[in-house]
């Protein structure tokens, strides 16, 4: 049996608009992560604030990832999530007419799934103890583990690293964690001082997993459908996979593990262009400006070098306006 598949939250890229239209093209995904919501002045961030309505996440699989510091920024954004749940009722009749069937969206759940940052690399974040800077400080994370089982009503998972400069900074707070009733926990066996890059720690990863008394979900590196197959062999006590940037490179990854099946390269190239069509239509509809349609579709194809080639990947990369940007698309069909 294949192991469940997660999409990993992006900052930036994974927002509603492509989790909707990954879901709709590509599928294979078994839950998708928003990129981390925070607060603002006590409230979520507006922008964040409107990635989770319910009506932009019909018939996802969501979960809403959120980064804290203590109990009280967690509570926040806990009380938040909450409001869109509570009026999600009235909405769903003020947009879509009384009676009406509408697809299950997130605010449905009896418990809503809720996804605690612990491995932002970030010194913006880690630097004011967010984020993988919550690993410094089990007392902090006990805190926050203390909101975890006052909210029965959220169904709570965490996401993290292995420590901020040392691999072994986890040893302090898996206990904490293990303690506290958690969906899962997902390991990126990295140090925050590494960002993305450099070796992930295999056996940093082993002796985690020893350690852990919750469901271990692996996120880190998993580009192709081999690399997906190795981390199942070599630890098969895994209960799950998270992938991002090998998503973002290969849409279809997660559906060909699923299936077996996999895919050529012209059908991944044109399952890659009917996404960046779904994305571009949209985004053309909410954004004015064509300077910031632009910033906005560029970055979709950062991790694609490899599979488009690249002359066709510069071409898109250097295209200064609309027209240069659609021409250099329209050469990969
Ligand atoms: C541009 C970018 C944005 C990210 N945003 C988030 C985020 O909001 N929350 C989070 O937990 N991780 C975030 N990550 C980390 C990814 O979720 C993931 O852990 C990391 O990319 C390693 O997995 P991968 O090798 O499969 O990409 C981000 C990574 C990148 C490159």
């Amino acid at each position: 049996m294949s192991l469940p598949v997660y999409f990993a939250p992006l900052q930036g890229l994974t927002e509603d608009a492509y989790r909707r239209s990954h879901h709709e093209i590509c599928g294979g995904i078994a839950e998708y992560y928003t990129p981390f919501l925070r607060l603002e002045h006590g409230e979520i961030r507006k922008k964040d604030n409107l990635g989770i309505r319910p009506e932009f996440n019909l018939s996802i699989p969501l979960v809403i990832q959120v980064i804290a510091r203590d109990a009280d920024e967690l509570e926040g954004l806990l009380s938040g999530i909450r409001r869109h749940q509570n009026s999600w009722t009235d909405r769903k009749v003020e947009l879509f007419g009384e009676g009406v069937a509408v697809p299950v969206s997130w605010a449905d759940a009896t418990r809503v799934r809720v996804d605690i940052n612990m491995g932002c690399p970030f010194p913006l974040q880690v630097d004011h103890g967010r984020g993988a800077g919550l690993l410094a400080c089990p007392e902090k994370v006990e805190e926050i583990c203390d909101v975890i089982r006052q909210h029965p009503e959220f169904d709570f998972s965490v996401k993290m690293r292995l420590g901020v400069q040392q691999p072994g900074e986890w040893e302090q707070i898996l206990p904490i964690l293990n303690a506290t009733p958690l969906r899962h926990i997902t390991l990126h066996p990295r140090v925050a001082k590494q960002m993305y890059k450099g070796l992930c720690d295999m056996t940093q990863l082993q002796t985690f997993a020893e350690v852990c008394k919750k469901p271990l979900v692996y996120n880190g590196d998993l580009l192709n459908m081999d690399d997906i197959h190795r981390i199942e062999e070599q630890f098969p006590m895994l209960a799950g996979v998270m992938i991002g940037r090998g998503l973002l490179a290969r849409p279809t990854l997660a559906r060909e593990y699923q299936t077996g099946i996999s895919v050529d390269e012209k059908e991944l190239i044109s399952e890659l262009l009917k996404l960046h069509e779904s994305l571009y239509r949209y985004y053309a509809s909410v954004i004015p400006g064509e300077d910031q349609l632009l910033c906005k579709l560029k970055p979709f194809w950062e991790y694609s070098e490899r599979l488009i080639g690249r002359k066709p990947w510069k071409k898109i990369h250097k295209a200064g306006n609309m027209r240069n940007y659609l021409s250099a698309i329209n050469e990969l069909a």
